[in-house]
């Protein structure tokens, strides 16, 4: 008999250890992946894309995550929309190609036609009482917050975004990711389940043994106090480098950055994270050889060699450094694989002369790479009878509230 999705959850739950990694099935197993989707995916504010994707009425993007398709497409000057990309007929896809612009959204099967607001407006040779209002495209809940189409999945109400994302503002507005354009877009499928990415990306004990160019321009004492959010290094490491931090900080607010930290509580909505510090001393910004590779960005009139790193939720971050910010974008697709999407954003105002792509990319390229191929390696070793959940490290603070958070969202915690 098939276990049901919550019996499931709380058996994994009650095997889970404080301090240990969790279970194989929590990573492999397709029943979790859909308890997942169900009741913590479907129900988050996850960013989409960035509003310059699509400037033209009828420009579209297609979001895949999990087994949905996700139309994002502009409406008119003022409204963007999202609607699940499945006719109401007999449920074909609407659009195939991965982004476009459309004036009607017409299925390829029988020809019936939606308008851009979701409405159904032509169906052809239906019985008279058939209505066509009863028939528009499904749609999420759709925000654009700075520039950037968040969505959600949810079918009840979803969490409330003002109250949840509304502080992040000031922020998201000194670095001009509103008006940010496009510089570059990679993509680093992984072949592992979305907790494990997640994970990785939320510690940085594996920073020395796999990412030689990020340990490069990064001084050693923040890799370990701070290397995964604020409190992701043990306590001793914290506490000496703080100081060198608040300096920092003090130079940083005098020059107009916003200062300051969030670092939601297991028990949050989208535990969401903002942290900010310097680059390495004599580092403008995160290149080889530390010289801008952009003009500054947003409200900035000088440059302050500091870095943010904000989380919208686990599936949706922002790192941005003076000159250009990254948009990286982790989408769960199945049990198994996981989209890895980064998006290079800088200055809307500056031309492409202005900015030397190689030289930006340089170092969250290699590191995704890598991290790509460590997670990969990761989910191989968990599918094996000998997989055993491990014991995490004092560096890994920010994967043991990680894992707090994820089973909170089932009302589950762990064993104590
Ligand atoms: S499935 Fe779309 S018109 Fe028939
Ligand atoms: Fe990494």
């Amino acid at each position: 008999m098939t276990e049901h999705p919550a019996e499931l959850m709380r058996r994994l739950a009650a095997n889970t250890r404080v301090g240990y990694s969790f279970d194989q099935e929590f990573y492999t197993a397709d029943a979790v992946f859909k308890a997942d989707m169900d009741q913590v995916i479907s129900r988050k504010w996850l960013v989409a894309g960035h509003v310059s994707r699509i400037p033209n009425r009828g420009d579209y993007f297609l979001y895949k995550i999990g087994s949905e398709q996700i139309i994002v497409i502009r409406e008119n000057d003022t409204s963007i929309r999202a609607f699940f990309n499945v006719c109401r007929h007999r449920g074909s896809t609407l659009c195939s190609e991965e982004s476009g612009n459309k004036k009607l959204l017409v299925c390829p099967y029988h020809a019936w036609s939606y308008g851009l607001d979701g409405r159904l407006i032509a169906a052809r040779l239906m019985a008279d009482d058939f209505d066509k209002a009863d028939n528009g495209l499904f749609a999420c809940h759709v925000r654009l917050f700075h520039g950037l189409i968040f969505i959600n999945m949810s079918e009840d109400a979803p969490d409330d975004f003002d109250a949840t994302f509304g502080d992040m503002g000031p922020i998201l507005d000194y670095h001009g990711i509103a008006d940010a354009r496009i510089a570059h877009a990679g993509s680093y499928p992984t072949t592992a389940n979305w907790k494990l990415v997640i994970e990785n990306f939320f510690e940085c004990y594996h920073c020395v043994p796999s990412h030689p160019e990020f340990c490069s321009i990064h001084g050693a004492e923040s890799i370990v106090a701070v290397g995964a959010g604020p409190s992701s290094g043990p306590a001793d490491a914290i506490a000496s480098f703080t100081p060198m931090l608040k300096a920092w900080e003090e130079r940083a607010a005098a020059l107009g950055r916003p200062i300051g930290n969030m670092d939601d509580a297991p028990d949050s909505s989208h535990l969401r994270l903002l942290m900010q510090r310097m680059n390495k001393e004599g580092w403008a910004s995160e290149t080889q050889d530390g010289t801008a590779p952009a003009p500054l960005m947003g409200k900035r009139t000088q440059a302050d060699g500091g870095r943010m790193h904000l989380s919208f939720s686990p599936f949706t971050q922002i790192v941005a450094d003076d000159h250009f910010a990254i948009l990286f974008q982790f989408t769960p697709r199945s049990a198994l694989a996981s989209d890895v999407e980064m998006i290079w954003l800088v200055d809307g105002r500056a031309s492409e002369d202005e900015v030397d792509i190689d030289k930006m990319i340089w170092g969250y390229h290699a590191t995704t790479t890598q991290d790509k191929v460590i997670t990969e390696n990761n989910q191989a070793g968990i599918m094996s009878s000998r997989y055993r959940p491990g014991r995490y490290s004092e560096q890994e603070g920010s994967v043991l509230k990680f894992q707090k958070w994820y089973l909170n969202q089932f009302g589950l915690d762990r064993a104590e």
